[in-house]
């Protein structure tokens, strides 16, 4: 019974792709919908222009310190923030807002200055409005593009995969705020 149950969760996770929840017809608990589902759809790929900002200075930061060393290295090793930065349509922060930056990123390097991304794009935009995106990625801050792989998505970014650019276009030296541009490539269904 156990065992049954288990390998019918297996199945559905791996193939729903309908809208729905769950598929309870005639009382059916769980049926294969590999070939049903998965054929019917076909994978598009969608490109998300924004802008990210990274504000750690000032009254009201959209990213903060949570953990990391007493002592911090040359290049801050261990340093742990949390963010829930702004997404916007244009380069300036009070430009249309499209979404937030959610999720954690912290100095993963020793020898250079490097970033552990997790994150969740989560969008507000018209029919995205609901739909999150991914991210868990290296992201060695100073280099001019990072790549970083989308692990999944939620919403219309259903199973999604592919991968996002970003490129700093502005920083500031003394607080370390950031405008970052991103090129998010997402196929799905
Ligand atoms: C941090 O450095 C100071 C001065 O070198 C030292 O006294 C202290 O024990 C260090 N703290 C930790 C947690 O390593
Ligand atoms: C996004 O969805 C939420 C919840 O359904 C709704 O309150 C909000 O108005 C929507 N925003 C936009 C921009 O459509």
């Amino acid at each position: 019974m156990a065992t049954n149950f288990s390998i019918c969760l297996l199945i559905t996770f791996n193939f729903v792709i309908f809208p729905t929840f769950y598929n309870t017809v005639n009382g059916i608990f769980c049926e294969e919908l590999t070939e049903g589902i998965a054929i019917k759809r076909v994978e598009k790929t969608s490109h998300l222009h924004f802008y990210f900002h990274d504000v750690t200075s000032g009254k009201k930061p959209s990213a903060v310190k949570i953990a990391g060393p007493a002592n911090s290295s040359a290049y801050g090793f261990g340093a742990t923030m949390m963010m829930d930065d702004a997404l916007t349509e244009g380069p300036d922060i009070s430009s249309k807002l499209v979404g937030r930056a959610q999720g954690l990123y912290a100095i993963a390097a020793q020898e250079e200055v490097s970033l552990l991304m997790v994150m969740n794009f989560a969008f507000i935009e018209g029919t995205y409005n609901g739909s999150s995106i991914s991210i868990l990625g290296r992201n060695p801050v100073f280099n001019d593009v990072r790549e970083m792989p989308i692990a999944g998505g939620s919403g219309v970014f259903r199973l999604a995969r592919g991968y996002a650019l970003a490129h700093t276009i502005w920083f500031d030296y003394n607080t370390g705020d950031a405008t970052v541009e991103y090129h998010v490539y997402v196929s799905h269904y």
